[in-house]
Formats: structure tokens, sequence, C-alpha cells
């Protein structure tokens, strides 16, 4: 059953560790991060981008995708299925559809703006036991082929978010989806320790986890991090794996590739990442 993820970023937050974000795009992704969940007894939330919900067919396709899976599968682990990066029309799609989590990214508002949508759809997504993810300071990262440098929020404007009643807060402190340039500034920690004593016992969300360092990992669970959201690394392993097995070669004479097989590598692969991050975050036997 899915379930919100209140009550497992409490408990991260509380005992220092983080729970994963892994987007979710196909089946196979969504098999490899669930099973991995599962072996390792840790709590998993599964992201959906808006385009990822377009891809697999629309959010009620993945609703009834996660839910099977996790009573054919016999996931018992906590799982939340969460909407990311959502628009204010597609919050309120996922909440009719049956997600368990929505994030709201109202951080191209203005302030004033932000506080009113995320306002109406904290008391939305609560009247129906989801939980609600705001963000303040937008997330950098990779359009058009220009990494932005990723925005640094005002820990004043982060209080007046966290106070609406959101069960976790992304705020912006120099991280960027997709890979890090070569010059990147690190994580403002200084920012982040700000952030946390304004906002207390908010569980914080740290976006782009692709690529940061252990150290910069441990350093922002200690400041308050209670989710770390992962997808480029998955990206990659899964395209390399699946274009390693195409180079070999296994095709079937005159047939192509067998699909299951052709994505079997990057499923794997996938899996590896995934419980890789989840040591890193400290999230295994933490169901
Ligand atoms: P990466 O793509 O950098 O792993 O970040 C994922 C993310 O933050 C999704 O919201």
């Amino acid at each position: 059953m899915l379930v919100s993820a209140k009550q497992m970023l409490e408990k991260a937050r509380d005992e220092k560790y983080a729970v994963g974000q892994f987007n979710i795009n196909n089946l196979e992704w969504t098999k490899a991060v669930l099973l991995t969940a599962q072996e390792n007894n840790s709590p998993v939330i599964l992201g959906v981008s808006e385009g990822a919900g377009k891809y697999m067919g629309g959010y009620n396709t993945i609703v009834g995708m996660v839910n099977g899976m996790i009573k054919d599968q016999n996931i018992t682990v906590p799982v939340a299925l969460h909407l990311d990066h959502g628009s204010y029309e597609h919050a309120k799609k996922v909440i009719a559809a049956g997600f368990s989590s929505v994030m709201f990214d109202g951080s191209h508002y203005g302030i004033d703006e932000n506080i009113a949508k995320t306002t109406e759809l904290v008391a939305l997504a609560h009247e129906k036991g989801l939980s609600i993810e705001a963000e303040v300071g937008s997330i950098g990262g990779e359009e058009d082929g220009v990494v932005g440098t990723g925005e640094v929020a005002d820990p004043a404007e982060c209080k007046l978010i966290a106070d609406l009643g959101v069960d976790m807060l992304a705020a912006g402190i120099g991280n960027i989806h997709g890979k890090y340039p070569e010059n990147w500034a690190g994580l403002s920690f200084d920012v982040l320790k700000e952030i946390s004593a304004q906002t207390g016992s908010m569980p914080l969300v740290l976006h782009g986890g692709t690529g940061i360092s252990k150290e910069m990992i441990q350093e922002a669970i200690s400041l308050g991090v209670s989710k770390i959201n992962v997808n480029t690394e998955c990206q990659l392993v899964f395209a390399a794996a699946t274009r390693k097995y195409i180079e070999e070669g296994k095709d079937l004479s005159g047939k192509g590739f067998d699909p299951r097989k052709l994505l079997a590598p990057g499923f794997l692969a996938m899996k590896d990442t995934v419980k890789e991050k989840m040591e890193l975050f400290g999230s295994i036997n933490k169901a």
C-alpha cells in the first residue's frame, strides 16, 4: 500500500539519515527501485515528473502500475508515490489520481503567489492524506545546453513557506539537476544551516542528488536534509548498460532484440545504483 512521505521523513530527520527519491520513467525503473527497497528494508519515494507522467500514459496508469507491483511483488516497506516539480494544475491531477505525495514547485512565482497556491494545495493534499513538498529558490540545471547555477534560497522565505504546513521543503542551496559543472562551487552549507534554524524540525529536501560527494551528503543530512532526489545517475547507468548490450550484438537472428533481454542489463545496473544511494543516504534497514 502506498503511504504519505510524512512519517518516513520525520523518522529520517530524527534519526539522521535521508530517504531516497528515485524518479521512475517506465516499468523497469519502477521494478528496480521497489525490489531494491524491499531487499534492503528501506523506505523509498518514487518520483514522477510531469514529463514522465505523460510518457508512461498518465497518472492513473502509474497509480495502477505501482499499486499492482507493490501487491504482486510483495513489497512491504513504506513506499510513497510523489509528483516531482508539479505545477498547480498537475498537483491537483495527481491528488485525484491516487498519488500519496505531491510536490508543488511554485519557486518561479513571486513569494506572495507561491504562498497563495501552496496554501490551497496544502489543504487539498492533507484532506486526502497526501504529504506535500514546496520549493523556495529554484534548483538550477541544464536547459538547452546551458548549465545554470543553482539559486540560493532566502531563509526568511523558507520559514514563510514552511509555516504553511507543508510536510517537506526543498530549498535551493546551490544544487542543480543533472551533472555538476567542473567549476561548481558546492552546496552553501551556511545557508542550509540558517534555513534549518528558521524552519525547526521541517524535513528538508535536496534535489540534484547526482554527483554530490559523500562528505557533502553527510553534512547536508546532519543539517536536516531528510530526502534526496536522484534521477540523472540512474539514467546514466541504465543507458550505459543498454548501449553495451546492443554493442555486444545479442540480437535474435532476424527478429531484432528481445525487449525483455534488452532492458534487463539496465534494470540490474539501476538496482546496483539505487542500493549504493540507499547505503550513502543511510536508509537501509530503516523501514
Ligand atoms: P538529478 O537529476 O541531478 O539526479 O536530480 C534529480 C532531482 O532532483 C529530481 O527532482
